[in-house]
Formats: structure tokens, C-alpha cells, sequence
């Protein structure tokens, strides 16, 4: 059974101890990334129901606060979680926006059916999404490169030890005033090669948004930072070392020629909605922009010859980072104190344009939310 957002209507129970106007203020006045949330969060329940027929109900948005769970929930033992991330910025006149809602939604479909979690119909997830942007709108901030971050995410709810996918779950909105991703202001970055780790096999999670992935990739991202790097790349050994992704973002490659390289969707990779919209708007800017396999030889030798001139990282929260410095043990491509490409920021600038109302949308890619 599958329920509407007709079916679905949302109650408010407003917060009794939001924080304070000076509380919020001084911390947007420095966000950072994901260290603060708002005074509220958006819950819509699921329930299978003696016959096999599950229903979307009891949608509401509450006041923030730990979550109430049966030690036994299927997510605190198998991992059925699968999660979301996109943003909600304030445009000049005060409105707020968020984009390509549409597109995350149907991404967390697309996890849900890996992860044996039920469809949440798009128009929930958007609803969702609007009334706890509506009462959370004083929290989206207004600084440069600043967003509400909004972190829709599903969990198997259900007190059972067997292992079968939950009959109840939960689906839930939090959100976070958030800076750059990096902390401070935006400069290149350093990347660690994870020759050890692997972030996702053929026929696994990798394409999925899951919780596990991110847990995977967390022994290699300490390692990164261990040797002062700020993200791990993930290669694919069985694949001549095909570069996959970041521990939570996507590559992008820029060749001497203008051009940009992408690795391909193999399955293995997260298809970031930042990564299809830069290929999008690398396209109307007149760079043609190709999805292959890349290997590390090919990163190492490109950057030796020339060949590649930029590369940066991206994704929701990251938004475009510029990659300096590419190193293990063993080699070191390109350099820490490399500047920020121009072809990349170029491309930052037009897309952060979009999302904050200074470019035209062209593509009906934002949606109003307050
Ligand atoms: C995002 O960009 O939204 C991500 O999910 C990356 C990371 C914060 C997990």
C-alpha cells in the first residue's frame, strides 16, 4: 500500500524550551558543520499491519530530542538505516528554498529498496521537509556558503532479533545550521589514498545511502586524518584501481582541454545529486563533461603531464572543494599549497548561484519553502 501526502497530514507540537534568540544567533554566527539543530524534527511512522499491508501514518513535527527505542530495534543490530542530505538556503529577499528535493527523495528510494526499507512517496518527504523548515525558519543562516543542512533519514524501528527486514520503521527529518563543510574558509584540500580499505564491492551498498557505508569508511578516514589529510579516497582494486569516491563525496577531474571527467555510475558509487547537477551545469556553461572509468595511474600521470588541471570534490555538504594534494606512504600528486582552480570555482560560483537565488533556475530545481 502506498499513502499520499494527502493521506499523510502533519500535527505541529511546538517546542517549550526552544533555544534562546542570543543562543542562535551566536551559533549561527559560526555554524561549522552539524554540531547544532534546531528546535524541531519532522517523524512519519510505518507500520505493516497483520495482513502484510504497511501504512505511512502519525506524521508530525515535535520538539528535538532524543528518540525513544527498543533496545531490540532492528536499526541498533542490522543496520537497516539509509539516510539523506540536502540544504535549505535564504535567498536576498528573505525567502527560503531548497533544491532538488524531488531528487533526494527518489535517492532514498532508491537506498530503501536495497535496505529492504519501505517507498516513502516524494510528495511525504517533501511535506516533511516544509513544515520543519517552517518552524525551523529563523535557523537558516545567511553568510556566504551557508545553508540549513537537512538530514532526512529512515530506521527500522521494530523490537525483533531475527533477522528480516522490520515491520515498523521510522522516518525522520533533523536539520543543522551549517558553514563549510571543512571548517574555516574554503582552500584545497588533502586526500588520502586508502590502499587497505575498500568502501563497497560489486552487488553490496555502495550505490545505497546507508548508514553501513559511512561506518565502512570510517577506519580509512581516520587513517587520512592521521596523516593530516581531510577525506580518504576509495579505489576500486579489482577494477586496475578505478577511482570510486570520497568517504562522503564525489571527484570530479578537470583536463587541460576544459573538459571534465567524472568517474561513471558502476554501482559501487554514491550518484550524488551535486554530481549530476555540476555535470548539468558544466554542460550549459559549454564543457563537455564525460562519465568513465578513471584510474589512479591515470590521476597520477594526468597531473605529472599537465593533462589534468583541476580536481575537487563535491556533494551536498562539501558543496565544490578543490583537491590540492593526493598522497599515501608510497607517492604524493600535486601539492597542499596548490590555489583553488578556476574551472572549479567557476563552477561553484553558478551552482551556490542557483541555490541562492542569485542565478536564474532555469531547470525548476528549487522548491519554496518558507
Ligand atoms: C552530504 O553531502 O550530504 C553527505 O551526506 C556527506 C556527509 C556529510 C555524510
Amino acid at each position: 500500500m502506498t499513502a499520499t501526502a494527502q493521506d499523510v497530514t502533519f500535527t505541529i507540537q511546538r517546542s517549550e524550551t526552544p533555544k534562546s534568540a542570543e543562543e542562535r544567533a551566536e551559533i549561527l554566527a559560526n555554524p561549522g558543520f552539524g554540531n547544532h539543530f534546531t528546535d524541531h524534527t519532522a517523524v512519519v511512522d510505518y507500520t505493516v499491519d497483520a495482513d502484510g499491508n504497511g501504512s505511512w501514518h502519525d506524521a508530525r513535527v515535535e520538539p528535538y530530542g532524543p528518540i525513544s527505542l527498543d533496545p531490540a530495534a532492528g536499526v541498533l543490530h542490522y543496520g537497516q538505516e539509509i539516510f539523506e542530505g540536502l540544504k535549505a538556503y535564504r535567498h536576498a529577499d528573505g525567502s527560503i528554498w531548497t533544491f532538488r528535493p524531488d531528487a533526494n527523495a527518489r535517492r532514498l528510494n532508491k537506498s530503501a529498496e536495497r535496505l529492504a526499507l519501505p517507498q516513502l512517496p516524494e510528495e511525504v518527504f517533501v511535506e516533511a521537509i516544509k513544515r520543519l523548515v517552517a518552524e525551523d525558519q529563523d535557523w537558516v543562516p545567511s553568510g556566504d556558503g551557508e545553508a540549513l543542512y537537512l538530514r532526512p533519514f529512515m530506521i527500522a524501528t521494530e523490537a525483533f532479533l531475527g533477522v528480516r527486514p522490520a515491520r515498523e520503521v521510522s522516518f525522520r527529518v533533523i536539520a543543522s545550521p551549517a558553514g563549510n563543510y571543512f571548517g574555516g574558509e574554503l582552500k584545497p584540500v588533502s586526500i588520502w589514498i586508502s590502499r587497505q580499505y575498500a568502501r563497497a564491492g560489486r552487488g553490496g551498498t555502495g550505490a545505497a545511502k546507508c548508514g553501513g557505508n559511512y561506518a565502512a569508511s570510517l577506519i580509512a578516514q581516520m587513517e587520512a586524518e592521521s596523516h593530516g589529510c581531510k577525506q580518504v579516497l576509495f579505489l576500486d582494486p579489482f577494477n586496475d584501481n578505478a577511482v570510486e569516491e570520497l568517504g562522503g563525496m564525489n571527484v570530479f577531474f578537470v583536463l587541460k582541454d576544459g573538459s571534465l571527467v567524472t568517474p561513471a555510475l558502476s554501482g559501487t558509487i554514491l550518484e550524488g545529486v551535486t554530481r549530476s547537477s555540476i555535470i548539468t551545469v558544466a554542460r550549459e556553461m559549454g564543457r563537455e563533461v564525460v562519465e568513465r572509468k578513471i584510474t589512479l595511474d591515470e590521476w597520477r600521470d594526468g597531473v605529472a603531464s599537465g593533462e589534468i588541471a583541476e580536481v575537487f570534490a563535491c556533494g551536498t555538504a562539501a558543496v565544490i572543494t578543490p583537491i590540492g594534494l593526493l598522497k599515501d606512504e608510497t607517492e604524493s600528486i600535486g601539492s597542499e599549497d596548490a590555489k583553488a582552480g578556476e574551472v572549479t570555482m567557476a563552477i561553484r560560483e553558478r551552482l551556490l548561484g542557483i541555490q541562492t537565488g542569485k542565478v536564474e533556475d532555469t531547470h525548476g530545481w528549487l522548491t519554496r519553502l518558507a
